[in-house]
């Protein structure tokens, strides 16, 4: 199985390169690509030095990749991610492109990874929010059906690349942003993406489609307001739900501690719930402040917190390649 990492320069693609490490991916050929910035330059990974390529349109050609894990931009991923199919190759993207194209498959394994077997080429990794939110919810929506859901989420600058990185390093310092349009430093910003016509920014968007596309259920009631704050690494948030079933708290919570890829972290009398930085560097999603919503019928409150770089990114990504290498 030959391998390929598109946008291995960048935040998510030297994850990619770590978690295909610590799972210890069978991969023949392995080849990383980045743009002509930083193509010559050199990469590690599983003991061995590897040059940076130049992604252009000849790449997948030239050499037989199997699988290509994607996170380079939306840009890149629309130029190259039919190329690649077209060569045989399975991408799995990072990048909000091919989400919502009813053709491509958004998978989180956890969830719906039957899915996978629906793919023409192309399989999504949902956003990073979506993610997290969704391992909590999927185990939650099966047994008591989920009538509606408010997000709000507190998303560190690590999900804006390398860039919004350093604006927060910097800020610290007392310098201007570059990536965000205001100073991350002692901010919070309720914009993420660009802003939609509905007054809504897409991110807020995306994690109400992705999520109804990913539950499989079009007709979910959800709203969503998304904020950058200056955390480096790990997405909280706070999660409302309205259930249609009654349901009992102890069981809601055996359900959530026997849910695939979810740790319950709740114990409020020793201060345990989850935090980002306990959250940074682990696969799994994490829950707790799980307490029932006492302003409506059926309803809780959670809190819910990932990495979501590995969990919200890569992680995802490696697990969906995984999964084809072992059942397709
Ligand atoms: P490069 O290092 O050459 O700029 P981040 O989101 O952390 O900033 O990372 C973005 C990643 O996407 C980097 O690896 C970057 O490579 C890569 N990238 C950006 N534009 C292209 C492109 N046109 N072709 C291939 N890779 C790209």
């Amino acid at each position: 199985m030959n391998l390929a990492v598109v946008g291995a320069t960048g935040m998510v693609g030297r994850t990619f390169l770590k978690v295909l490490e610590e799972r210890q991916i069978p991969i023949d050929e392995f080849y990383v690509f980045a743009s002509s910035r930083s193509a010559g330059s050199k990469l590690r990974f599983n003991d061995k030095e590897y040059t940076v390529l130049e992604l252009n349109e000849n790449s997948f050609k030239e050499h037989k990749i199997d699988i290509a894990l994607f996170s380079a931009g939306g840009g890149t991923s629309l130029k190259y991610a039919p190329i690649a199919a077209k060569n045989g190759c399975i991408v799995i993207d990072n990048s909000s492109a091919w989400r919502m194209d009813p053709e491509v498959p958004l998978v989180v394994p956890e969830v719906n990874p039957q899915d996978i077997r629906k793919n023409k080429g192309i399989i999504a990794n949902p956003n990073c929010s979506t993610i997290q939110a969704v391992v909590a919810l999927a185990p939650l929506h099966k047994k008591y059906g989920i009538k509606r859901i408010v997000y709000t989420t507190f998303q560190a600058v690590s999900g804006a690349g390398m860039g919004g990185w350093t604006d927060l390093e910097e800020g610290l310092k007392g310098h201007e942003p570059k990536k965000f349009p205001h100073k991350i430093a002692g901010n919070c910003l309720p914009h993420i993406d660009i802003f939609l016509d509905n007054g809504y920014t897409k991110e807020e968007i995306k994690m109400v489609e992705e999520t109804r596309k990913i539950l499989h259920n079009s007709n979910l009631r959800i709203t969503a307001t998304t904020v950058r704050v200056p955390v480096f690494n790990g997405h909280s948030e706070s999660i409302n739900v309205e259930f249609n079933k009654e349901f009992d708290l102890n069981e809601l919570r055996d359900c959530l501690e026997n849910a695939p890829g979810l740790i319950v972290q709740d114990d409020i009398g020793n201060n345990v719930y989850p935090l980002a930085l306990n959250a940074t560097d682990k696969d799994e999603v994490f829950v707790g402040r799980i307490r029932r919503d006492e302003s409506v019928e059926n309803g809780i409150n959670l809190w819910v917190v990932a990495d979501n770089i590995r969990k919200g990114a890569a992680t995802n990504a490696v697990q969906i390649a995984q999964w084809i290498i072992e059942n397709m």
